[in-house]
């Protein structure tokens, strides 16, 4: 059973840029809520017990906002408003489940992966991208019903607009399992348009086996000079290990841009 969830926080922000200069992205509220919240509420529904945060020195505040307990009594203390005191409440419940790891340097999502190596012990886990939001429905909840049944790693998939592919991981997929889900044949890191196996992009939700690790600790730094989940993903693939692409149900809202943060605030109000 997959019990652990990993969540890569240390990335800067500059799409959402003058928002993210002084305050962590993960914590802008999207309709009243961070959005780190929607990510966190989605492992608990779908059976997670502990999520491991990465954060760096620089996102600080994104532990304090789970660690601020003296600021929250001495309120309540003071005003007996049922409402923080519920929201005090929920605060303490994902508390408990949280444990960080830093990554000081943006050296990619694959480093990000490689600090939590000492907290995983199952030999499968979930990622989940926090820019990546998906409404609707439980995507993390399917993907872990498709991994019991395939005893597989799984990855979120989506088809995008060709023009686009130059800005997600895409797949070349194999074996058809059953109309939203196929075994994955490879796997490319941003390809350019006329390297692109197909307009099936990764999006950001992973159950990753344990297995991962090693590869990473060996891994060259590719596109943009990064460690990439993606190349580690692909070594894996080519060593004959089992990754299934899941086309989820859900609304996919990408709040990590602009265009899109305001946008996930519109959808979710509508919700
Ligand atoms: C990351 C992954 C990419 C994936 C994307 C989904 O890219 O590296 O493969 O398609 O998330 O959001 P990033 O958004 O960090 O550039």
């Amino acid at each position: 059973m997959i019990k652990q969830a990993i969540i890569p926080l240390a990335g800067l922000g500059t799409r959402l840029l003058p928002l993210t200069s002084v305050f962590p992205k993960e914590l802008l509220p999207i309709n009243g809520k961070p959005g780190i919240e929607y990510i966190l509420d989605e492992c608990i529904e779908a059976g997670i017990k502990e999520v491991v945060f990465i954060i760096s020195k620089k996102k600080k505040s994104v532990k304090n906002y789970f660690y601020n307990d003296s600021f929250y009594k001495k309120i309540i203390k003071k005003k007996k408003d049922s409402r923080i005191i519920k929201e005090y409440k929920k605060i303490l419940k994902y508390k408990k489940m949280i444990k960080f790891v830093y990554q000081n340097k943006p050296l990619g999502t694959g480093d990000a992966v490689l600090k939590t190596r000492k907290y995983i012990k199952g030999n499968f886990f979930l990622m989940l991208l926090p820019d990546d939001l998906i409404i609707k429905h439980n995507c993390s909840k399917s993907m872990i019903k498709i991994h019991n049944q395939h005893k597989s790693s799984v990855m979120a998939s989506m088809n995008v607009n060709k023009k686009t592919v130059s800005r997600w991981g895409i797949y070349k997929l194999g074996k058809k399992i059953n109309k939203t889900n196929y075994f994955i044949n490879d796997v490319v890191e941003k390809p350019a348009l006329t390297n692109a196996p197909s307009n099936k992009a990764v999006i950001g939700r992973y159950i990753l086996p344990k297995i991962i690790f090693s590869k990473l600790l060996n891994q060259k730094p590719g596109k943009g000079g990064e460690i990439h989940i993606t190349d580690a993903i692909r070594s894996l693939i080519n060593e004959n290990k089992k990754f299934v692409a899941h086309s989820f149900s859900g609304k996919y809202l990408d709040c990590g841009s602009m265009s899109g943060y305001i946008k996930s605030a519109i959808e979710i109000s509508k919700l």
